[in-house]
């Protein structure tokens, strides 16, 4: 019953971006709660474990975003991301997709007074995403929650939900493939995916392939940042042009 009324409480500020069916409570199965309990000390154990970088990594997405109108964030997490980025752009209109109503407390109380984002309590793997609303669809280490096999229903549906011209930024762990910075990335993913795996139940046991699905879906990357020994990397991705006068 609390939990019910809790999740109307986010739904009901839905302002119809997403449609109602959509900030409804749909969850096949609690996939946020299981990281409620992360959610206190999320920062700091990113901190502990990463520095700065994969805040840096999330920020280096946000230059992107300076011409959107309207963006959608999956995965949302405590909020850094998206109170950085109405502090930065303070017209923009944002929701946020998130399954932890403990994160979604904790993104809220972050926002600067006057941020028009929207907050969904919502598994995305359940959501029907509306068709070309958003300029921007963002996801900040959030694919990597998931097995391939989930990709390949989930990020179509979130492709859809971007405008013709729009662009898909995803900060993002990486396995480079030679030298020193491949056998840290192995290092740190065999760490992080035992922890998560532990502390909340995580579906994926490795980094999905989730690049192949953008290929798939004809996303190209146009831009790419990468930090760390390219252990991590802010992309831009963009639907990819097909030129009749080649494609012929
Ligand atoms: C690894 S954290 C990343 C959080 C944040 N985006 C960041 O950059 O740190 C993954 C986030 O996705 C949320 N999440 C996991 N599965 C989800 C799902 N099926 N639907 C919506 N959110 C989900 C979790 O609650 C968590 O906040």
């Amino acid at each position: 019953m609390e939990r019910t009324q809790q999740i109307e409480r986010v739904a009901s500020r839905a302002a119809g971006i997403l449609p109602a069916e959509v900030a409804s409570p749909i969850c096949r199965q609690d996939a946020g709660s299981t990281f409620d309990r992360l959610a206190r000390p999320y920062r700091w154990l990113e901190y502990a474990a990463f520095g700065r970088g994969l805040l840096r990594c999330r920020f280096d997405l946000l230059p992107w975003l300076a011409d959107a109108k309207r963006v959608l964030t999956v995965g949302e997490g405590d909020g850094r991301f998206v109170a950085e980025l109405v502090r930065r752009f303070p017209k923009l209109q944002v929701d946020c997709v998130e399954a932890s109503a403990a994160m979604i407390a904790r993104a809220e109380a972050r926002l600067p007074a006057g941020a028009t984002v929207t907050f969904h309590h919502a598994d995305a793997r359940e959501l029907d995403f509306p068709k070309a609303e958003f300029d921007a669809v963002v996801t900040c280490f959030f694919l990597d929650c998931f097995s391939e096999k989930t990709l390949a229903d989930l990020m179509p549906r979130m492709a859809a939900s971007v405008r013709p011209e729009g662009q898909w930024l995803v900060a993002e762990f990486g396995q480079p493939s030679r030298g020193w910075p491949a056998w840290h990335a192995r290092g740190c993913l065999a760490v992080m995916y035992f922890f998560f795996r532990l502390a909340t139940r995580l579906e994926a046991r490795r980094l999905p392939d989730w690049e192949l699905e953008m290929a798939r879906l004809n996303f190209a990357c146009s831009d790419r940042m990468t930090r760390r020994w390219d252990l991590m990397a802010a992309t831009r991705w963009k639907v990819a042009r097909i030129n009749s006068q080649n494609s012929g």
